[in-house]
């Protein structure tokens, strides 16, 4: 769950890496580090924000070198534990991204040959086997390393007195960057945009030999791989903040956009029968993690009212204690990144069962793209900000096209339906707009909660899972304990800890369970707790139950998930703001979780 980049060209490599890393932060941002080969092989690396190494950057010249944040899961944040690491002579400089399982065994034999080791990571046992098979060839060095090594990875290599530098990867991502006259690696194309928007992507099992003229992929077997460059369409500017005070606000705001490109790309599949949507299925589960589970959880309404198909959703981290009993034979893996490791697990297994996987995906060539049978693209664009937003909103056009499609091939849907579902879906965009328009006001909302330890985020129905969903978003920007739950549940234990410093956010939509909405709020407003609702335009009666009223537009209500994620999103966002949080990179969490 690092970020790694490698150079090597006319450049300053210094720079390039700096401003490569930049980009990649989200993906850890504990502690930071390159390696420079100019005459000499020069490291600078230290515990902290990449900010850190920056600051304190000695002169470091020369066309090669590699980079990398890291996110630690192996020995503690520290300097010492920091990449890149060198082999005993100080001369090959590697930075790797993943796990390797069987390090202790490795380093043990490693120390008995007399390697001296300077961390306490996994990662630095590959470049001392490195270096005893090195004759010359850093890639023959390292394929021989990794027969050794059990784990995952992404890996790149430089060395004192070779312009080459060398990567391999196995389940954990590396896109190359082609330029002219200079060559790039990187765990991911936003890293890359500014410089270049030709990639390749490795494979799992694949080595490439990267110089800056020519770029030569090998396979498992040690055969050349014939690659032609694809283009990226995302821009530098995609990746940048534009703006905004933070991608999070950024990328919330570019959620009418983001819903349109989903749209965009998916809409026209909506009356084809080929695929695995093709299929006559009999059930679905879905599976993913945290913010992509809670868009599977909505998704189940929508996939049981429109398709009539029965939906279980499930956590991928869990899915494979699940037996291997149920009638599910096609398993939709969600997951914004497409390199979330449970993820891919759990597409794994789905494959080990003889079910149909299809991915919800927003990155192009990512993991997932390769292991599932089929792929929806999200096309969110970029999502810097750790805590999803953009990529929650697609998720759930996807899901509600999947929806659409199976319900047309069901005939559970006739075609006026789906004619004024696609109308309804066609208008989001403006719908979120509004709820955008009215973000000042989402802010005067936020005191209350900000001063808060502890909050409960309410409704029923299909906005049960969006406020769990809120509830995530709150805590994990903001640091405030928040509770997601079905409203009804709220007497079966919960109650007993609401009182005058437990605020309820409340999800109080005009249809069937707006009563049942009002008797559960005048419950808490019993206890004192103070209410903010999120209820519909024109809804005055709500006042009667609530502190404060956050006015989001009506739609029809199997829509309301889009305006009320919105605007959960957007008190997420005011409370950590008004805390001071670290709000585009919270503490502990990365945005590509590649570990288990
Ligand atoms: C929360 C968040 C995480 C991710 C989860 C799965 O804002 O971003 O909960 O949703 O780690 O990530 P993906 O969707 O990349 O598999």
């Amino acid at each position: 769950m690092c970020g790694i980049v490698g150079y090597t060209g006319p450049r300053d490599a210094s720079e390039v890496l700096l401003s490569s890393l930049r980009r990649l932060e989200y993906r850890g941002y504990d502690s930071a580090g390159i390696a420079v080969i100019g005459e000499h092989l020069a490291i600078h690396k230290d515990k902290g924000e990449l900010a850190v190494i920056e600051h304190s950057l000695p002169s470091m010249h020369g066309g090669i070198g590699i980079g990398h944040t890291r996110w630690a899961t192996c020995g503690r944040p520290s300097q010492e534990n920091a990449h890149p690491f060198t082999d005993c002579s100080g001369t090959i400089a590697l930075v790797h991204n993943g796990i390797i399982e069987n390090y202790a065994a490795l380093k043990k034999g490693l120390l008995d040959r007399g390697h001296i080791f300077s961390s306490e990571t996994d990662t630095e046992v590959i470049v001392h086997l490195v270096e005893e098979r090195n004759s010359g060839d850093l890639r023959e060095a390292l394929v021989s390393a990794l027969s050794d090594i059990k784990g995952t990875y992404a890996i790149v290599l430089a060395m004192e007195g070779s312009e080459k530098i060398v990567a391999a990867r196995k389940e954990n991502p590396l896109v190359i960057g082609v330029g002219v006259g200079e060559n790039f690696v990187a765990s991911d194309v936003t890293a890359l945009l500014e410089y270049t928007s030709k990639v390749l992507y490795l494979m799992d099992g694949e080595v490439a030999e990267i110089s800056p003229s020519k770029v030569t992929i090998f396979d498992a077997s040690g055969q050349t791989v014939r690659r032609v460059p694809e283009m990226v369409t995302w821009t530098a500017e995609d990746a940048k903040k534009g703006g905004f005070a933070h991608f999070m606000l950024k990328e919330i705001f570019e959620q009418p956009e983001a819903i349109r490109n989903t749209l965009i790309g998916n809409v026209d599949r909506l009356e084809q029968d080929e695929g695995v949507l093709g299929e006559d299925v009999p059930a679905i589960k879905l599976v993913a993690c945290g913010t992509s589970y809670h868009a599977g959880l909505v998704g189940k309404y929508v996939l049981e009212k429109l398709g009539k198909i029965p939906t279980t959703v499930e956590l991928a981290s869990e899915f494979r204690y699940s037996s291997d009993v149920r009638e599910d034979p096609l398993v939709i893996v969600i997951s914004q990144s497409g390199e979330t490791a449970d993820a891919l697990a759990a597409t794994r297994e789905a494959r080990r069962r003889g079910l149909h996987t299809l991915a919800i995906t927003n990155v192009v060539g990512s993991t997932m793209t390769r292991e599932a049978e089929e792929t929806m693209y999200t096309r969110a664009g970029p999502e810097i900000g750790v805590a999803a937003t953009k990529t929650y909103i697609s998720q759930l056009v996807a899901l509600y096209l999947t929806a659409m499609r199976i319900g047309h091939r069901r005939r559970t849907i006739d075609a006026d339906t789906l004619r004024n579902m696609r109308t309804e879906l066609t208008s989001l965009p403006q719908v979120v707009r509004r709820v955008l328009d009215n973000s000042e006001s989402v802010m005067e909302a936020c005191g209350m909660i900000a001063q808060s330890r502890d909050a409960f985020y309410l409704g029923r129905n299909i906005s049960y899972p969006v406020m769990l969903e809120g509830a995530l978003k709150l805590k994990e920007i903001s640091y405030i304990h928040a509770e997601g739950y079905a409203a009804g549940e709220l007497k079966h234990g919960p109650l007993a800890l609401i009182g005058p410093d437990t605020p309820v956010v409340a999800a109080c939509m005009r249809d069937h369970t707006y009563d049942k909405m009002i008797a559960n709020l005048s419950e808490v407003k019993a206890r004192d707790a103070p209410v903010i609702a999120i209820a519909n335009e024109g809804d005055e009666e709500i006042e009667q139950v609530a502190d404060k009223v956050i006015h989001i537009p009506e739609v029809q209500p199997l829509f309301s998930p889009f305006p009320l994620s919105v605007a959960t999103q957007l008190i997420a966002y005011h409370v950590a703001n008004l805390k001071g949080c670290s709000i585009d990179k919270p503490r502990n969490l990365a945005k590509s979780v590649t570990v288990e």
